[in-house]
């Protein structure tokens, strides 16, 4: 059975730590779960990921709790190491934390819990919020980890109070497409920001400092969060223009759209043409294969090209085929009628009233593909 939530724990020197973390968690997993923690371990000089693989192989029940060391061969930080946990996760929920015993393995089961009843994205255990604190910290320590928290608060819009928290779970689908810069130890930060209408709710909790070992956290990390804190600051400030220019980007997608549609009437003509003379189909059966090619094709164009949609998952574009189809016959009728109704009772004249006709079907067939087929927002 493949695990249901991964635990991704990186380390760097912790062989003090690591193995009774590891028991800790074990103690204190989520109920009815499969659960593997992942150890991503920067080649620590004091045999960490090592002490890691024998802890695991000391266990005698391997199936309801796994661990996995990934042994990497240089310090690459702690952002990266997180990224290639989840790159190696098999659970579809991802739990982040440390293994200094700041973040108390109790809270687990709760942020498992919370990411699956509410519909959030992210769980976020939080210091800042009501009912939780820090333990153990000197008051410089405590000062640098403010001041970070409210440049990121107020440069960013952040509205959470504990955005660089280091403990925290989330879904993993939600990262799909996003591309990380993986900069020092902001990864949570960085998903915050990148992730488009993301969702997410805090847990109090009590951090508190670690007994054994050194932390990693030095003058080097705090440039580097600068500087991982203006790069996100300019991404979004490139996504707002994106975002005043949907207006560019609504009209090209129609002329996409409709190009597309010329397209189909080109190929249904010469398919209907090609199977009546070359394979002396009788002409309407000819005509409704061209019609079903043609709407075959626009399809495919649309989802691709017009609409930028490149999951082609089995059953997501056997859906989307399906209400393309739906919406296409729907348009077709459309049109007969209003080629009748203007003809007949308005005395249009009919090049006048199909070529009204088509465009208005074209148009509706259009916005309706965007918002139902697409799921794409209308005006965007
Ligand atoms: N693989 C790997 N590579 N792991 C690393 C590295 C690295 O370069 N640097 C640190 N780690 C691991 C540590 O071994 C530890 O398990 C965890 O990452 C956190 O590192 P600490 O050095 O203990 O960080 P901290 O306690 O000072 O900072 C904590 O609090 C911050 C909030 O103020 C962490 O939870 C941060 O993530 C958090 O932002
Ligand atoms: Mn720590």
């Amino acid at each position: 059975m493949n695990a249901e939530v991964s635990i991704i724990i990186p380390t760097y020197n912790e062989s003090e730590n690591i193995k009774g973390i590891l028991h800790l968690i074990k103690e204190h997993l989520p109920k009815n779960t499969i659960v593997e923690a992942i150890v991503v371990d920067d080649n620590s000089p004091d045999g960490t990921g090592k002490i890691a693989e024998d802890y695991f192989e000391s266990l005698k029940e391997k199936t309801r709790y796994t661990i996995n060391v990934i042994n990497r061969k240089t310090r690459e930080g702690l952002s990266s190491a997180i990224l290639n946990g989840i790159q190696q996760a098999k659970g579809k929920i991802v739990v982040v934390m440390d293994s200094d015993f700041s973040h108390p393995p109790q809270l687990i089961p709760k942020l498992v819990d919370a990411l699956k009843q509410s519909k959030t994205d992210i769980v976020v255990a939080s210091r800042y919020l009501n009912g939780g604190s820090i333990h153990g910290w000197s008051i410089k320590r405590k000062m640098i980890s403010k001041i970070a928290t409210i440049i990121a608060k107020k440069g960013l819009g952040i509205k959470e109070s504990d955005p660089m928290s280091g403990f925290f779970a989330f879904n993993k689908d939600i990262i799909k497409g996003i591309n990380f810069d993986a900069i020092g130890y902001k990864i949570l930060l960085e998903m915050i920001v990148k992730i488009k209408g993301v969702s997410i709710k805090e847990i109090p909790y009590t951090f508190s400092n670690r007994e054994n070992g050194k932390s990693k956290l030095g003058t080097k990390i705090i440039l580097e969060y600068i500087h991982a804190v203006g790069k996100l600051y300019r991404y979004g400030k490139k996504e707002q223009q994106k975002e005043t220019r949907s207006s560019v980007r609504f009209v090209s997608k129609a002329a996409r759209f409709f190009s597309v549609g010329a397209s189909g009437l080109g190929i249904n003509y010469l398919t209907s043409i090609l199977f009546t003379s070359s394979l002396d189909m009788w002409y309407l059966h000819a005509t409704i294969l061209g019609i079903m090619f043609s709407i075959t094709s626009n399809f495919f164009l649309n989802k691709y090209w017009t609409f930028e949609d490149r999951n082609f998952t089995a059953k997501r574009t056997a859906i989307q085929y399906g209400k393309f189809a739906g919406f296409s016959s729907i348009g077709a009728l459309v049109q007969l009628g209003m080629v009748y109704y203007l003809v007949d009772d308005l005395s249009v004249s009919y090049p006048v009233a199909l070529v009204l006709a088509v465009a208005t079907a074209a148009f509706s067939n259009f916005i309706l593909n965007k918002k139902w087929t697409f799921k794409e927002k209308v005006w965007s």
